[in-house]
């Protein structure tokens, strides 16, 4: 490097100038970003042209270095600037196509996107929860695999009993089954709670070892009721038939989103003395006489009645001073009524069509 023969300018400023003008050039005729970085790594890099102008400065006569330094350094300054100008340069100009891109026509129906569904089995728990709690019951929820004990020695099912034959079970080890109904939590709940009057519903799962068909799944769902509350003798209120169907028919309006008509008939549950079924006007005739109630206008909806004092006993309450009344309510049953499905197999089915028409319900 040496001072020009001619003027005063030193050969190198006209040197840095060209540098600077060639890459200026580079840079503007530079069409994407991965140009732009190999002209970045080529000019400014550990061995690129500009970095090696700076190390230059060591080789110049002294009174040349601070003008030398200033000029390289602007030069640097001066290449860096117009690489990050190009760069947003070519950013705004892809984005301006994109925009400018008329094969976009927003205009256009969008696809459709499709919505989750409710399954109507939950609708209509969510529904029973609601009444229930608004009139003070608990919600509570219980293993699906219990004891034989909570599920038949409790309530008043011993194992010679011809009641254990009527629900088909599922065994598992060592005193395990999976729960034939959701009764099984009756004891379990009187353990819970009792000591003080209470009510508690208990929706679930219940499993039946038996072979299906349109009316029978070996899955399926019930929800219990359960009131306790202290004897007249014990200076309580008592319970009684007249409060269960109170509360049976508050149930079944706001199910059906009418006044529902009901009515008992004895029947026979070890766990309930008096047991009856409770059986609404047919929904399909209103009470007239068709096929689906068999001519005979009422359709037998759920089974319940007054805590037999056994049971009491079992959930450690004494029943001289202690009564309560218990329903137990097939909510699969109650569905497939609700909404006309006429085979109770579709509710586990897995099927995703099957809930399609219950999406409003989100
Ligand atoms: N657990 C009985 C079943 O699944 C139904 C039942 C009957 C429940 C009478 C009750 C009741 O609470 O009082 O067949």
């Amino acid at each position: 490097m040496s001072t020009s023969a001619e003027g005063n300018a030193p050969a190198w400023q006209a040197e840095i100038a060209a540098l600077q003008a060639t890459l200026a050039a580079a840079i503007a005729a530079a069409d994407d970003a991965a140009a732009l970085r190999q002209i970045e790594v080529d000019a400014l890099g550990k061995k690129g042209s500009v970095t090696a102008l700076m190390k230059r400065v060591g080789a110049l006569p002294p009174d040349e270095r601070r003008a030398y330094g200033a000029a390289a350094g602007q030069a640097r300054g001066a290449v860096s600037a117009a690489l990050a100008a190009r760069s947003d340069a070519l950013a705004q100009a892809r984005l301006q196509a994109e925009l400018d891109d008329r094969s976009f026509d927003e205009t256009l129906v969008g696809s459709s996107t499709r919505r989750g569904a409710v399954h109507p089995l939950s609708l209509v728990r969510r529904d029973i929860e609601d009444v229930f709690s608004s009139m003070g019951f608990h919600v509570l929820d219980y293993p699906e695999v219990d004891s034989e004990f909570s599920n038949f020695e409790a309530l008043n099912i011993p194992s010679w009993h011809p009641a254990r034959d009527m629900q088909d079970t599922f065994w598992l080890d060592a005193g395990h089954l999976l729960r034939t109904h959701t009764s099984a939590g009756q004891v379990r709940t009187m353990h819970r709670l009792g000591g003080e009057p209470f009510r508690a519903i208990f929706p679930g799962r219940v499993f039946r070892y038996e072979s299906t068909d349109a009316s029978h799944e070996h899955t399926f769902h019930q929800v219990e009721g359960l009131m306790i509350d202290r004897a007249p003798a014990a200076g309580g209120p008592g319970v009684s038939v007249g409060h269960l169907l109170d509360a049976m028919r508050t149930l079944l309006s706001a199910i059906f989103g009418e006044a529902v008509q009901v009515r008992l008939r004895p029947g026979y549950f070890p766990f309930v003395e008096p047991g009856f079924e409770l059986d609404i006007a047919c929904r399909n005739c209103g009470g007239a006489g068709c096929s689906v109630c068999k001519q005979s206008g009422w359709l037998e909806l759920l089974p319940c009645g007054l805590v037999h004092p056994n049971v009491l006993r079992m959930g450690g309450l004494d029943p001289d001073q202690w009564q309560g009344w218990a329903f137990g309510l097939g909510l699969s049953r109650l569905v497939m009524m609700r909404y006309g499905i006429g085979d109770i197999r579709l509710m586990l089915s897995g099927d995703a069509r099957f809930c399609e028409p219950f999406v409003a319900g989100c």
